[in-house]
Parts: C-alpha cells; structure tokens; sequence
C-alpha cells in the first residue's frame, strides 16, 4: 500500500476548504442543492408481470414427475427440489450455487436494481432524483422507515441522530490504543464490535432474544449508529494524523459535521465547505444501499443468529473491508496512475484485451449497463475540481471510459464504469487518503446494513442463516492409535513455520 503522510494530507484538505469557505459559504444559505444539473433518469421499465404458474419437472433417472410452484415473483422454493429423490439412500436435490449467483435468500422491500437497464432505486426513488434533491439523513430515513419524512419526522430524525453521536470515552481509548499507522477499517470494525460491549441494554444475549421486538428498542440502536459512525471514523481518521478526537457538533448537517469533526482542530466555530459538505453528501446517498452486496448479506447472516446488531455491523464492515468488495477504487487510482497519460491508453487497451491485465473500475456482476451511480458521480467530479482543483488523472479515466466503451471486447461483455471508477478521483480530491475510501463507503452503508436488519426483524420467513453443503470428503474411516498412523500426504503435513531471529535468541537462553 502507498504510504501517506496523513498529516500533510489534512493539513492540505484543511487549506483547501478554508480558502473556499468566505467564497463559497455566503452564496447558499443552508446546504446547498442543485449541485446537480437535473439528470435523466433511468429508464421507465414497467414492473415484472405476475410469474405465478407451475414447472414440471420430470427426473430421467427414475421417471419420476414432479410439479413445482412458482411464486407471482417468479421464484421457486429451494426445498421443493428436497423431495427429488433417486431412493432411500439420496437425501434429495439439492441447488449448488457458490457465489450465491441466482440464490434469493430474502424478499425485500429496500432496493431495486436492474443490472441491464441501469436502474437502481431506493423504496421505488430513482437514484438520480434522489442525489438531485434529497439529503443523506433524509435517504436514510426513507430506507429504515419506507417512506421519505414529513417535516416535522425529518426534524425529529435529525436531531434524535444528532443526540446520539458522541462516543464512549471507552471506544475512543479503544482507538487511542492502536497502533499510529493501523488501517482505519480495521479501527471501524472493532470500535463497532466494541460498541456492543458499551451498550449491553440492547443486547439480547444479555436482556432475552424479544428485546428487539420492541420499536423503541431498535429505534434507538438505530440513531446510535447512525450517530455515531461518522464520529468512531473522524476518531480513525484523526488517529491516523495523530491528532486527538474531536466532539460532534449539533449544529450541523450530518456530512458538514463530519467535514467539521475531521478540518476543526477543536475550533468550535469552524464551518466546512457547504458545497464540498453537499458533495460529501451525496457520494453518502449513493452508497447507502445496494441491496445484498456482499456485506449486506453478512449483516442479515449474523443477525439472523440473533446476536445484537453492533456484532451484526462489525461483521458487515469486516466484509465491505474486503478488496474485491469497498476496495475497488483504489485499484483505479493506481491504474490510472501507472498508465499516465492519454498517449498511453491504447497500449493499456491492448493489454487488458491480450488478458495481462483487468481494467479497474469496469464491468459489473449486476450491471451490464452504465452504473447509475457512475453517471452522478462523473458530474459530481466535476463540481468537487471546480473547488480544489482539477485532478489531472480524470482527464485519464474519461479518454479511457471513451476508448474502452467504443472497442468491441469491452461492447460485447457489456463492461461499463462502475460506481468506482470515478470515485475515488473524487476522495483523493478532496484530500482523502486512500485507506480512508472504505471508511467513506462503510458510513453512510450503515444505513442499508440497518434498513435490512430492521425488515429481517419483522419478516415471518427469517430463520437464522445455515446454508447447507455438498460434502466430498472421505466416506468413513476408523480411529487409528497414534503408533499405528502413517503420513499419507506431504501436503497434510504442518508446513514450515518461520522462526525469526528473536525467537532463535530466546530460546537459545535457559528457561526458555
Ligand atoms: C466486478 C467483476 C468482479 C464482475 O465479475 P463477474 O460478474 O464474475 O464477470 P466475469 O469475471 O465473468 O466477466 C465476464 C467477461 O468480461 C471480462 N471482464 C470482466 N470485467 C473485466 C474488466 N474489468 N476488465 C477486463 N475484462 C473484464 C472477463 O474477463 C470475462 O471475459 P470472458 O468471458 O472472455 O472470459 C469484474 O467485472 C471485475 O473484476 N471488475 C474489475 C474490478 C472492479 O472494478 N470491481 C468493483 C466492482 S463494483
């Protein structure tokens, strides 16, 4: 990984905002809107038509006829395939699907993508209408709750996460304690995981498995969080640049007090950038769900064990830290790095065609069409430059979206941006450090994580997660005295394991 000097970074973000702040702040009186010019929404596909009806299955290897239901949704139930049976000896079908590539193990409500139209859309909103006009807490709202807030909910909402976003003095010793250089999403995950220690009230290991039944209960677990993962990654982010933890203020829109939490250096009275803040903002609203990613799916999967939700989150942040999941935008930053310059893009073509290489930030496993969010995104860089500058690698990514969506290898796979491709020219923009891009996708998916976690808790169909396996070891064998044994394999044998200088010194001592 590219090291940073971190505190230079903020140091440089912290100049950048200021110098815009007199120039910018005065012109919007609140956060402001129409960052955006008005975007074309994705296509009007009207809805899936009624799917109900029936297979009939017929099994070869013993005549056998079977019918099985499909659902209105168009879905057929895994355990149907359980009564095909060749005899008594075969436990029934089963559906072997690593990856979880056709395998819904949930309805919901939440989120709508259609991977070949481009679509994708929060409780029915168009992703572009809602990065146009709403604001994160707002979209958060919508995703909990189903429906976009009244005034007055919406004020109640905001102030409720608002109360909610100090942090434990524990959990800040917690982060104080790690090492200066540690990776902030590792700080993320065990400052969550933490979190369920601090808050034993909502934890029903502790208080009995109905705790979460009561509204009261999960509304509160939910404004914590919310509250309080902008302040556990301000606490990471400050870490990194060894500064101390900064208080949340109350006063401030939900992405202007997290710009606040990290540029303030304790001045009370420090306002960021409300353009760069409404920026922030919306990159949050478009992350915030994506209905079940990989980390998602982990969310519900620990949750449906009934651990307590802050458990549930670590575990969904642990996965998102993964780099094939929130790590993707990296890889284009340094790809768009190493290819330098406009003149050198038809060779990197070439090598992505002659298979030397993948082309970072392209092709999708849902989207086969422009992600929605790129698009957004693409318009949204152009406004973060026109504040910090230009960065001079977008002048790359666009000559090489441009060539690569005009060459037939790329027409064919139907490969298109995705959300990373631009983004993190976006964050590097704004001063980011690299490490620090999962830590901007993590906060504002918290709100997906919760809005799933909160719908499993009322779905009749929840049961705690067990998928079954098709077992390929060996069939039976007998318990053999340890004289008798003998090593049939040398890759089943213990492998070396390193012995450093140091251990080699302590144990040439006596007593060791
Ligand atoms: C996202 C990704 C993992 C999806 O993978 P997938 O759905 O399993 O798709 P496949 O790997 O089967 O790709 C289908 C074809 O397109 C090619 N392809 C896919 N993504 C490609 C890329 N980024 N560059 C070059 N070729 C690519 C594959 O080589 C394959 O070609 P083939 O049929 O001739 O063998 C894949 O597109 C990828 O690795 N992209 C780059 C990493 C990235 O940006 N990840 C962030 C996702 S938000």
């Amino acid at each position: 990984m590219e090291s940073v000097d971190h505190s230079t970074v903020a140091r440089g973000r912290l100049a950048v905002l200021s110098a815009h702040l007199a120039a910018s702040y005065d012109q919007f009186g609140g956060v402001p809107n129409g960052i955006l010019e008005s975007s074309t929404c994705s296509a009007a596909v009207a809805p899936p038509p009624n799917l109900k009806g029936s297979l009939i299955v017929v099994d070869e290897r013993t005549g056998k006829r079977y019918q099985v239901q499909v659902s209105e949704e168009g879905t057929i139930k895994a355990t149907d395939f359980k009564r095909i049976t060749t005899g008594k000896d075969d436990k029934g079908l089963k559906l072997y699907d690593p990856g979880y590539l056709n395998t819904a193990p949930v309805r919901s409500s939440i989120c709508y993508i259609d991977g070949d139209e481009g679509i994708l859309r929060y409780r029915g909103y168009p992703i572009e209408e809602l990065a146009e006009g709403s604001s994160f807490l707002e979209v958060a709202y919508l995703l909990m709750y189903g429906n976009l807030p009244s005034e007055a909910q919406l004020a109640d909402w905001e102030f409720a996460v608002s109360q909610h976003s100090a942090v434990p003095q524990g959990i800040l010793d917690i982060i104080q304690a790690m090492p200066h250089d540690a990776h902030p999403m590792g700080v993320l995950v065990s400052a969550m995981s933490a979190l369920s220690v601090f808050h034993p009230d909502a934890n029903p290991a502790l208080r009995g498995q109905d705790i979460y039944k009561s509204k009261q209960v999960r509304d509160k677990q939910i404004v914590r969080i919310l509250g309080k993962a902008p302040t556990i990654a301000a606490a990471a982010y400050l870490r990194m640049a060894g500064r101390p933890p900064v208080l949340p203020s109350s006063n401030l829109s939900y992405s202007e007090n997290f710009l606040y939490m990290l540029d303030s250096l304790g001045n009370r009275s420090y306002k960021p950038n409300p353009r760069l803040a409404r920026a922030l903002d919306i990159l949050f609203i478009l992350h915030a769900e994506h209905e079940m990613n990989c980390s998602t799916a982990a969310a519900r999967h620990l949750a449906s064990s009934g651990v307590d939700v802050y458990t549930a989150l670590a575990g969904a942040v642990g996965a998102l830290y993964g780099p094939l999941h929130g790590g993707a935008n990296e890889a284009v930053l340094k790809m768009l790095s190493e290819i330098g310059s406009i003149d050198n893009i038809p060779d990197f073509i070439e090598g992505v065609k002659n298979r030397k290489r993948k082309m970072s930030g392209f092709g999708h496993r849902v989207y086969k069409n422009y992600d929605p969010r790129a698009k957004v995104i693409k318009k949204l860089a152009e406004e973060v430059f026109s504040i910090v500058g230009r960065d001079p690698l977008i002048e790359v990514a666009i000559a090489l979206e441009k060539a690569a969506l005009s060459d037939e290898y790329f027409v064919k796979r139907k490969l298109y941006p995705n959300v990373d491709f631009y983004s993190g020219l976006i964050y590097r923009a704004m001063g980011f450090p690299t490490e620090f891009f999962p830590v901007l996708f993590a906060i504002p998916r918290m709100a997906g994580y919760l809005s799933h976690w909160r719908e499993s808790l009322d779905d009749p169909d929840t049961k705690i997660m067990r998928p079954a396996q098709v077992y390929t070891g060996v069939w039976l064998r007998h318990y053999m005295p340890l004289k008798e044994r003998m090593i049939t394999k040398a890759e089943d044998k213990l492998g070396q394991v390193s012995v450093s200088n140091a251990t080699r010194r302590r144990l040439a001592g006596s007593g060791a």
